[in-house]
C-alpha cells in the first residue's frame, strides 16, 4: 500500500436545521494516496462541499476522524489547525472566496504572506501565466469573468505549494 495523504474514518457531519437534522455525511471511509487525483461526483446537496471542508480543517465533524499526511485533525488545537490549513491545504472554494479589495496578485500571494513566508515571485508568475491571468494580476476580482475568478482561486490554492489541493469546483 502506498502512502495515504488523506484518510477519513467513519466521518459524520450532521447539521441541525430547525427541528430537523441533516445528515450531510453519515459514515464516510475514504482515502487518497499520495499523487493520486480523485474526483467526487454526486448530486447537489449530497455532501461534497461538506466532505472537502472536513478534510481541509475548515469545519469540525460531528464524529469520525480525518487524517492528512498521517496527522489526525481532531488532535490539533485552533492554532495548529490554522497553520495546517495555511501550509498543507490549497482550497478552491465553490464560490471562490477571493478578497474583493485585493488585486488578483495580492489574493494569490496572501496565504504565503500570512504564513510569514517569502513570496516566490518566479513561481507565482509561472502560475499566473499557466492560468492565463498575467494581464489580470492588478485587477480586482470584481472585474474578472467567472472563469477568471475561478482560475485566480486556483492560482491562490497552488501558490503556497500545499500537500493537498481540494477543489470544490462546479
Ligand atoms: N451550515 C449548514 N447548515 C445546515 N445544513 C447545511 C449546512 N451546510 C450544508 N448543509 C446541508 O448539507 C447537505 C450537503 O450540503 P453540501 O453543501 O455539502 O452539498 P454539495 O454536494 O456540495 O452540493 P452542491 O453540488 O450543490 O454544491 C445539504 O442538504 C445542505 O443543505
Ligand atoms: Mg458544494
Amino acid at each position: 500500500m502506498k502512502d495515504q495523504i488523506v484518510r477519513t474514518e467513519g466521518l459524520k457531519k450532521y447539521y441541525r436545521l430547525g427541528e430537523n437534522i441533516v445528515k450531510a455525511l453519515d459514515g464516510v471511509d475514504f482515502s487518497v494516496e499520495e499523487r493520486e487525483f480523485v474526483a467526487i461526483i454526486g448530486r447537489s446537496g449530497s455532501g461534497k462541499s461538506t466532505l472537502l471542508h472536513m478534510i481541509g480543517g475548515l469545519d469540525v465533524p460531528t464524529s469520525g476522524e480525518v487524517y492528512v499526511d498521517g496527522k489526525r485533525l481532531s488532535e490539533m488545537n485552533r492554532e495548529q489547525l490554522a497553520i495546517f490549513r495555511r501550509r498543507k491545504v490549497g482550497f478552491i472554494f465553490q464560490n471562490y472566496n477571493l478578497v474583493p479589495d485585493l488585486s488578483v496578485y495580492d489574493n494569490v500571494v496572501l496565504p504565503v504572506e500570512l504564513d510569514g513566508k517569502r513570496v516566490d515571485r518566479h513561481f507565482v508568475r509561472e502560475i499566473l501565466e499557466l492560468l492565463h491571468l498575467e494581464e489580470k494580476q492588478d485587477a480586482l476580482p470584481g472585474m474578472l469573468s467567472g472563469g477568471q475568478q475561478q482560475r485566480a482561486a486556483i492560482a491562490r490554492a497552488v501558490a503556497s505549494k500545499p500537500s493537498i489541493i481540494l477543489a470544490d469546483v462546479k
